[in-house]
């Protein structure tokens, strides 16, 4: 049984200039298949509303729903660093209710980090989460939920003055006590310099190389979210096309009789098909 990395292990690994590997998760058995493969943490992020709930977007997810799929991960993932994405109107209105519900992934769900989007404008609610002893992960640069300001999902920090906001925001983050950052579709030069400056792990999506490691979201990764693909996604298998197909065949092998077959099949007890024949001779 491998042993669970702790947040000193990740700084370590930013050190060492090793890669941390990160995934998002949402239910039990893709934890599981992440475990296996060795992914050093999870995030069960609010993305669940498009991937797995079929929403336009991530603002409609409430807390409920991200504690339960968290808590299914966290059974798929036992040893492995999870971290939960607190949903849009879980933290925004005030750092009390930031606390409350950034708690709630620790208590119901054993979660071991949480992660909240923006910069400048949340720290109060980070200050708060962290004096409350959570370790938070910041999220900057393109942040889902807040996409209608930012005129959709669109890449940040491409100016110098707009790269500038999105380190302002780094630095705001960190000093307010996150003990990690996400950069989302920036600049690959721009994380690369967030990631210099701060001795914080900076972990990209979509914003290049150079961060202490890299996020992808699963369901873009196995090729099963089929409403759009973002640039920087790669996809490392289709499991749409391969669930369809087998779907395909099971139409077909009971359409031509081919499905069941006699190994299918749970047969009597012997002796006990006769009897029930004459059983059934007598029955009404
Ligand atoms: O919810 C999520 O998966 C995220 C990623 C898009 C970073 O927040």
């Amino acid at each position: 049984m491998r042993k669970k990395k702790s947040i000193h292990d990740f700084y370590e690994m930013k050190k060492n200039g090793e890669k941390i590997t990160f995934l998002t998760a949402y239910d039990f058995p893709t934890a599981t298949f992440a475990e296996d493969a060795g992914l050093d943490m999870l995030l069960v992020g609010d993305s669940l509303g498009m991937c797995v709930y079929g929403y336009k977007g991530t603002v409609p997810v409430v807390m409920d729903q991200m504690i339960y799929h968290a808590d299914a991960v966290r059974r798929g993932a036992p040893n492995t660093y999870v971290v939960g994405d607190m949903p849009f109107m879980s933290y925004q209105s005030s750092a009390e209710k930031a606390v409350e519900n950034a708690g709630r992934f620790l208590k119901e769900a054993d979660c071991d980090a949480i992660k909240l989007e923006g910069g400048v404008r949340i720290t109060d609610q980070i200050r708060a989460i962290s004096d409350a002893g959570i370790v938070v992960m910041g999220h900057i640069g393109l942040t889902p939920q807040s996409s209608g300001q930012l005129g959709g999902h669109k890449a940040q920090g491409r100016t110098a003055e707009a790269a500038k906001l999105v380190y302002e925001d780094a630095i705001a983050v960190k000093e307010a006590g996150a003990l990690m950052l996400l950069v989302e579709a920036v600049p690959p030069e721009v994380c690369g310099f967030i990631a210099g400056q701060l001795d914080i792990p900076v972990l990209s999506i979509g914003a290049g190389p150079e961060g202490d490691g890299q996020l992808l979201i699963v369901s873009d990764l196995i090729g099963q979210f089929q409403a759009f693909t973002p640039k920087f996604v790669k996809k490392y298998c289709n499991v749409a096309e391969i669930i369809t197909n087998a779907m395909k065949s099971y139409c077909e092998e009971i359409r031509t009789g081919q499905f069941p077959q006699e190994e299918h099949c749970y047969h009597m007890i012997q002796g006990e098909e006769k009897k029930f024949v004459e059983l059934m001779k007598t029955a009404k």
